[in-house]
């Protein structure tokens, strides 16, 4: 069935560039293919024939996979290529690497790399969707639209919902993304965790940055935690993971600061008994993997609608 859904995005770079309008958009066309999973209803054929290549130059487990479950999802086939196996490792430049899989006639290319603005610089140098899987410490847009997603449907609108995000937030590409898009849906954002992982430089962004953790929990709506990011930091900015536990971990104590409705998210890999307490990753407040499959409906969305566009096709959904 045709929608009446308007996108005009070849890539998708980062979240900094979406109108809420944009946001919603990929929303609406997600909402559309999760209903048709939950009927059962889970292959689509909007990109039938068309290969989707993975380019995932650092490592991965819920971004890849939930990139190649929506792209099969939308009847792609799917390459994934990784760093260890690619010709990078014997000098070939990223450019090369690139241009080369467009010569293969990929249609798409879905990157992740440790280097910040690599993605942008790719959307630049094919003539093919490019989309960010996350780049250094700068964006991971598509984990951002997932968790603002798996909000809307707690919440069912986020104007005035309050959102703290706990953790190592200075290394941390998910909290970049994600204070720019709750806030862009009318949330408001605090910042917590240890003053050396959490600089006052971040209010510039419009978060509020707080270093008490009772009083960054107890007015939330939801707790997004993150891990310690320790493959980006060259220096120590705590004394041991041991204190950072005890001084910012979230425990079934400290959770009981939070409202008794308040939800609790982590966009994985989870370092279970550092940043957050086991049982409280398990207990029916956790969203983590709800998170993570609305990342397949989400991205299914993404990539659909910036083909459509790149080939000038006419927006279709499940009806
Ligand atoms: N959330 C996230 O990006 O997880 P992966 O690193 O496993 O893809």
């Amino acid at each position: 069935m045709s929608h009446s859904l308007s996108w005009n995005r070849k890539d998708l770079i980062d979240v900094e560039h979406l109108s809420r309008e944009e946001i919603e958009t990929i929303f609406s066309a997600a909402t559309a293919f999760k209903q048709a999973m939950e009927a059962d209803d889970k292959k689509q054929p909007y990109l039938n024939g068309r290969t989707v290549v993975n380019l995932f130059l650092e490592p991965s487990t819920r971004t890849r996979l939930a990139f190649e479950v929506a792209a099969s999802r939308l009847s792609a086939d799917t390459i994934t290529v990784t760093g260890a196996a690619s010709s990078l490792t014997k000098g070939e430049t990223l450019r090369d690497t690139a241009q080369n899989m467009a010569a293969l006639k990929a249609d798409m290319i879905i990157m992740r790399h440790s280097a910040s603005g690599a993605p942008h610089y790719l959307s630049k140098v094919v003539d093919i969707p490019v989309i960010n899987a996350g780049d250094g410490s700068h964006a991971h847009p598509t984990q951002a639209l997932l968790d603002a997603f798996t909000l809307l449907e707690k919440f069912g609108a986020l104007d005035g919902k309050e959102i703290t995000i706990l953790g190592d937030i200075l290394f941390s590409r998910v909290a970049r993304s994600n204070i720019i898009c709750l806030q862009k849906l009318g949330a408001k954002v605090t910042i917590a965790g240890p003053s050396t992982l959490v600089p006052k430089a971040f209010e510039s962004m419009g978060a509020t940055v707080c270093h008490d953790l009772q009083k960054a929990l107890k007015n939330a709506d939801a707790v997004m935690l993150l891990r310690i990011q320790h493959e980006r930091q060259t220096s120590t900015h705590f004394p041991s993971l041991g204190e950072y536990t005890s001084m910012f971990g979230l425990n079934k104590e400290r959770a009981q600061w939070l409202k008794p409705d308040a939800i609790i998210m982590h966009p994985g890999p989870i370092n279970r008994g550092v940043e957050i307490d086991s049982e409280l990753a398990d207990s029916n407040r956790s969203v983590i993997l709800e998170q993570v499959t609305n990342g397949i409906v989400v991205r299914m969305a993404i990539l659909h609608l910036c083909y459509c566009h790149h080939k000038g096709i006419e927006i279709e959904l499940p009806s």
